[in-house]
């Protein structure tokens, strides 16, 4: 019986376009991906759409630094965000930015009607301002010592020693990090909109069951502590919309960035014509709305956004789903550790569905943290995925091939066995559409484990051996069936394999409907391995392979002294500088590999034979063919490593940060491929 047709509209938080997506981002946008999948496979008519969040002062400063417009940093990480999240198969119905002329139009709409609605709110402040810069400066641009335990070097807001939050004014010795000088304080006017008016709407709207109850709880202790008005301006020089009406006065980031979710809506209608824009966002909307959120962002989205969408006539969301964050080998993301990965550097690596099968199998609906244990990453993807999942299908393919000239038969062998598998879809989608994705892991893994008991027990290959073709055939055709039904449970989490087996099977892209009806008397292409074990040593190089240039938050950016001097490392002895082979090679072919952003491939004569070595130097040798006939040091003995694109054997010698600046050791002329450097 299908259930009918809902129309959803769902969207995940708008990317800052400063900086790299990271695996912590990816849990966002992996959640929300496979959600949606699911929905579409479920027949529903449900749009997924995202941005990126373009404005504020850390993208003016770091535009300001590297010397181009905002809008052409903005540009650059839009294009390279949107090109990570399509390699790890995230889809999205449209992608746009805040600044844009759809987010405008819509800031400025609902500005008019929360100020016509009386909303909005005039009041002078006191702020620091930075009298070298001529800015006014918000509250983490301001450190210095913390007034309660005194630490060194905190924010202008809160301490992270003590975790004590204050005015930037009450640090002692307060510093601007843009100019290192003592802020000054000025008065300014600002503008502020009025939370408290929408307590009464706030508590209604929260009760809806639209909240998980751990974030239901968060708000509840922010209603105790009073709905405070929210300053929503900000003064010149400050890179996003000005506010009409008045003078050097601009929207802040936190205002017109939500509102960016009805921009790329806006701009979706516009190239399809169909989409009736107020059927999406009217007051008397039927269509679902739904927000994926980190835990960190709660309340912009559960309070400011629901006022202002009611504040000015539109309607409310259906549900904010806040996520937690991620860590990995169970401690925050460190750059200094080697645990800060990005998207790029995982995909040089790694397949994305491992990724994206490994964050379904820990996410649930609550803000609980979840951890990437690279070891038990290794353990789970190969147990589950190719020991449980792809084996089903290479252990019964090459039967149907050899023994029934790559034909099904046309009867199930276990008919009880296929109804089991189609009833215990429905717990999973249950379980898919609460958000409880490691239960539907769960669940799934449990169908794989018995699917593999059955063909265990029926033994075809024995089947085969005894000459009992027709059962060894029934047996196989039973088998892939049940792998067919195992896919399609899977395919909102693995959508490329799901892919690749829909094109084995020779079938429509399968669908919830299509579990119903088994295949039989069908013909299958020959089987193709659909994915891989991983090494351990894969992942080696995800954590050594030197990060890409580095974007820290922009506050400290802007106050880095360049460049860093890296402090001496820990002392060895002699003997153990010894056990290292260096050796002089010649480049003799270097190349581009294609889809791997950071890496050349480098054929090398090391005096004794031909070696190949990946290296991350692409950014700074933009023209691979120059370092062809040049010798280069390379580390001979170092353990060969599997990289996605192939194994790296040894390590070429480099000096530098990264990213563009990075310069290779050369031994002078007269040395020769082989020699050993000491
Ligand atoms: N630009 C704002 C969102 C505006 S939405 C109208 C923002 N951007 S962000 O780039 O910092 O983060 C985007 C999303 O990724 C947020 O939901 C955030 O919670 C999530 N994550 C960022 N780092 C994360 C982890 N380490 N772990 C899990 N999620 C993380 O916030
Ligand atoms: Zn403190």
């Amino acid at each position: 019986m299908p259930s009918p047709k809902r129309k959803i509209l769902v969207t995940s938080a708008l990317p800052y376009a400063n900086g790299d997506i990271h695996l912590g981002h990816l849990v966002e946008y992996l959640q929300t991906d496979i959600w949606v999948r699911f929905q579409k496979m479920r027949g529903h008519d449900c749009l997924y759409v995202c941005a990126s969040d373009a404005h504020g002062t850390p993208i003016m400063l770091r535009a300001e630094q590297e010397g181009i417009s905002p809008e052409a940093l903005v540009e650059r990480y839009t294009v390279a965000h949107q090109r990570d999240f399509a390699e790890f198969l995230i889809e999205f119905d449209n992608y746009h930015s805040t600044h844009s002329a759809e987010n405008r139009e819509i800031v400025e709409r609902i500005y008019q009607a929360l100020k016509v609605g009386g909303h909005i709110e005039r009041r002078t402040i006191q702020q620091a301002y930075d009298d070298a810069k001529g800015m006014f400066l918000p509250d983490r641009f301001v450190r210095g010592t913390c007034p309660k335990c005194g630490a060194a070097d905190q924010y202008g807001d809160s301490c992270e020693v003590c975790g004590a939050t204050y005015a930037p004014t009450d640090l002692l010795d307060a510093r601007s990090v843009l100019s290192g000088t003592a802020p000054s304080q000025r008065a300014s006017e600002h503008l502020f909109f009025r939370l408290g008016d929408f307590e009464g709407m706030l508590r209604e709207w929260i009760t809806g069951g639209r909240l998980h109850a751990s974030v239901a709880a968060k708000l509840e202790e922010w209603f105790a502590a009073g709905l405070r008005d929210w300053d929503i301006s900000r003064d010149a020089p400050y890179f996003g919309f000005p506010i009409p009406g008045e003078q050097d006065k601009y929207f802040y980031v936190w205002l017109d960035a939500p509102v960016g979710y009805i921009a790329s809506f806006l701009n979706l209608c516009r190239k399809r014509p169909e989409l009736d824009f107020d059927a999406y966002w009217g007051k008397d909307s039927d269509v679902e709305l739904y927000h994926f959120i980190g835990k960190d962002i709660v309340y912009f989205h559960a309070l400011f956004w629901p006022a202002v969408l009611a504040g000015s006539g539109m309607r409310t969301p259906d549900g904010v789903f806040a996520h937690g964050f991620l860590t990995v080998n169970g401690q925050k993301m460190s750059k200094s550790r080697g645990t800060f990965i990005t998207a790029r550097s995982y995909l040089e690596v790694l397949q994305p569905e491992y990724l994206r099968y490994y964050y379904a199998a820990k996410l649930g609906p609550g803000i609980d943290d979840i951890d990437l244990n690279l070891e038990d990453f290794v353990a789970r993807v190969n147990a589950d995925l190719v020991g449980k999942i792809v084996n089903i299908a290479s252990r019964c393919a090459g039967f149907v091939h050899r023994l029934g000239d790559g034909r099904l038969t046309d009867v199930l062998h276990a008919p009880e066995l296929q109804q089991d598998f189609v009833q215990g879809s429905a717990s999973i989608a249950e379980a898919f559409e609460r958000r409880e994705f490691s239960r539907a892991m769960r669940e799934i893994m449990a169908l794989a484990d018995r699917a593999n008991v059955y063909i265990d027990q029926h033994k075809p290959w024995i089947l085969a051996k005894q000459g009992d073709t027709a059962e060894a055939l029934a047996v196989c055709t039973q088998g892939l069936n049940l792998y067919r039904v195992l896919i399609t449970l899977l395919k909102p989490v693995l959508p490329q394999v799901a892919a690749h087996s829909e094109a084995f099977l020779r079938i429509a892209p399968l669908n919830w409907e299509s579990l119903q009806s088994p295949l039989l008397d069908h013909a299958i292409e020959p089987f193709q391995p659909l994915l891989g074990r991983i090494d351990a040593t894969m992942l080696e190089s995800l954590v050594s392979v030197p990060a890409a240039p580095a974007a820290p938050a922009a506050p400290a950016a802007a106050a880095r002294p360049a460049p860093d001097i890296e402090p001496i490392a820990e002392e060895i002895d002699i003997e153990a500088f010894s056990r290292i082979d260096l050796r002089v090679a010649r480049v003799l072919s270097a190349e581009f590999v294609e889809d791997a952003d950071r890496l050349l491939r480098l054929e090398l004569d090391d005096g004794l034979g031909r070696r190949q070595v990946l290296a991350g130097i692409r950014a700074a040798y933009g023209d691979p063919a120059s370092l062809v006939g040049r010798h280069v040091v390379v580390v001979a003995n170092l353990k060969p490593r599997k990289m996605r694109f192939g194994e790296s054997q040894g390590m070429v010698l480099a000096a530098g940060p990264g990213g563009e600046e990075i310069y290779l050791l050369s031994p002078d002329a007269g040395s020769t491929p082989g020699m050993r450097i000491r």
